[in-house]
């Protein structure tokens, strides 16, 4: 690699090796990219991105001892602590070459790192490098478990279960249930550390979040008071930035479909990249689904099933239902035959839909999305909560008739198309992610290092 011309300064960006975070690091580098600075990627050899998709960046596979296994049948406790601690070393190499030959690779401004990938600061504070934390999910989220780790001090927990729906002491919109861990029984060591390195933010001398400020001003402002470094709000980010990040292959054949169907009449039905579905679910689901007599568009991950359809299934949906593996999400939720969001409550999926003006069915499953499913349900209005306890084919066929022919779904679609309304100014010449984006760009620039 050489220096591309104009640009001497580089950006070196580290994402972990899942879907949800690969996409916004790639989105925010073609951001960067745009404004200038060369962009070098060091990725985990597990999952990687596709290359050939972004030739403007240089690529720098990590060994991380984990590329012969499936992400989506591994143990996330298990396989992040490990590629931290593989990840260390080439890491260390790979940047002290670049130092070495500023002529070739340009100088490094600053490295920018996913949560997960925390390793990063340890070996960047030590060559005199400054980091900056790229957080995949928002800023609620981010509040919350700071909010569980202050309660944990306080010896809040295990809590008995009577207490699970009550309000969290310092962030009241939230359930204790919505809290990213199990918070009856005594938290296994390994997850703990995981969330604190959530929270922790190392040596990090500011933070990213694909999020809109007016969207989430009263968490922005609490995290601002909490970490007192700059916080840069740059969502949604695939609004933004033009940027092809999808690692799976995308059945395009589902679009030619949806244009066939009648406007807001399909529920596009997607649990994103990680989450399983289990066999009682993922059977429910299907009857719920064809029971509630309306159109769907579902993506069934051959990963994320333990199960296979019904027998007989497709041939009794025909042309009401479309599965397919895996879909272009984005063009799917900006399709206007799209009426209806069943989702996982991933915060990527999140953006999306509120930004294609989609109302949401909520089934979310760990990590941020308990946080993410709250929101939409309790303050922005937007979704239908569906709970692990409701998921009969019964309720689920009521909670899909009740967002996509009753009242209360019409009222829902209406705020959330006036949500999109207002939220949608903030990317243009102005907005609050404009200026933000621009803000970061002059902090970057101000911290090219000199070594
Ligand atoms: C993970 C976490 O689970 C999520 O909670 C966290 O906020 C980010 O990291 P994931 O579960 O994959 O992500 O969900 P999400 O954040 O919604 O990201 C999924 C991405 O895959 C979205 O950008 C979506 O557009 C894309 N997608 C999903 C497709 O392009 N096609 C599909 O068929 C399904």
């Amino acid at each position: 690699m050489a220096v591309e011309e104009g640009k001497s300064c580089c950006v070196v960006l580290v994402p972990s090796p899942f879907q949800g975070h690969i996409t916004p690091m790639l989105q925010l580098a073609s951001l960067l990219h745009a404004k200038g600075f060369s962009i070098v990627i060091n990725h985990s050899e597990l999952n990687p991105p596709d290359s050939s998709k972004h030739p403007e960046f240089t690529f720098f596979p990590l060994k991380d001892g984990l590329s012969n296994n499936d992400p989506s049948f591994l143990n996330l406790f298990d396989i992040i602590p490990e590629m931290n601690v593989n990840c260390r070393v080439p890491f260390r190499d790979y940047l002290v070459q670049m130092m070495e030959k500023p002529e070739i690779y340009g100088q490094i401004s600053c490295i920018i790192y996913d949560h997960l990938m925390y390793f990063t600061t340890e070996v960047a504070v030590h060559l005199k490098l400054p980091t900056i934390l790229l957080r995949a999910s928002s800023c609620a989220y981010m509040e919350a478990v700071c909010a569980f780790f202050s309660l944990k001090a306080e010896n809040y927990f295990p809590l008995p279960e009577s207490q699970l729906l009550d309000p969290v002491p310092k962030v009241p919109i939230l359930r204790f249930k919505d809290l990213p861990c199990d918070l009856i029984s005594e938290i296994p060591e390994p997850k703990l550390q995981l969330f604190e390195k959530v929270v922790n933010l190392g040596f990090s001398v500011a933070i990213i979040f694909n999020t809109i400020e007016n969207l989430e001003n009263h968490a922005l402002s609490w995290l601002q008071k909490h970490y007192r470094v700059p916080i840069f709000t740059i969502g949604p980010l695939h609004k933004i930035a033009s940027s092809q990040t999808s690692l799976v292959e995308e059945d395009t054949s589902c679009i030619s479909w949806l244009n066939t169907q009648a406007p807001n009449s399909v529920l596009y039905v997607s649990i994103g990249s990680i989450v399983v579905m289990d066999k009682n679910e993922f059977i429910e689901t299907a009857w719920g689904l064809f029971n509630s007599n309306q159109s769907f568009l579902w993506v069934v991950r051959p990963s994320s099933i333990e199960h296979d359809l019904p027998d007989g299934y497709l041939e009794a949906v025909g042309d009401r239902g479309r599965i397919v593996k895996w879909a272009p999400q984005k063009e799917v939720l900006a399709h206007p035959a799209v009426g209806g969001f069943w989702s996982h409550c991933g915060w990527n999926s999140t953006l999306e839909s509120i930004l294609e003006g989609v109302p949401m069915i909520c089934r979310p499953c760990f990590g941020d999305q308990k946080v993410n499913a709250r929101y939409l349900t309790h303050v922005w209005k937007i979704g239908l909560e569906i709970g692990p306890d409701d998921l009969t084919r019964c309720v689920i066929e009521s909670t899909i008739r009740k967002l996509m022919v009753e009242e209360e779904g019409k009222e829902l679609r209406q705020r959330v198309l006036d949500m999109k309304q207002k939220l949608q100014m903030s990317f243009l010449d102005g907005g609050s992610s404009h200026n933000s984006l621009k803000s970061l760009t002059e902090f970057i620039s101000s911290r090219v290092c000199q070594y």
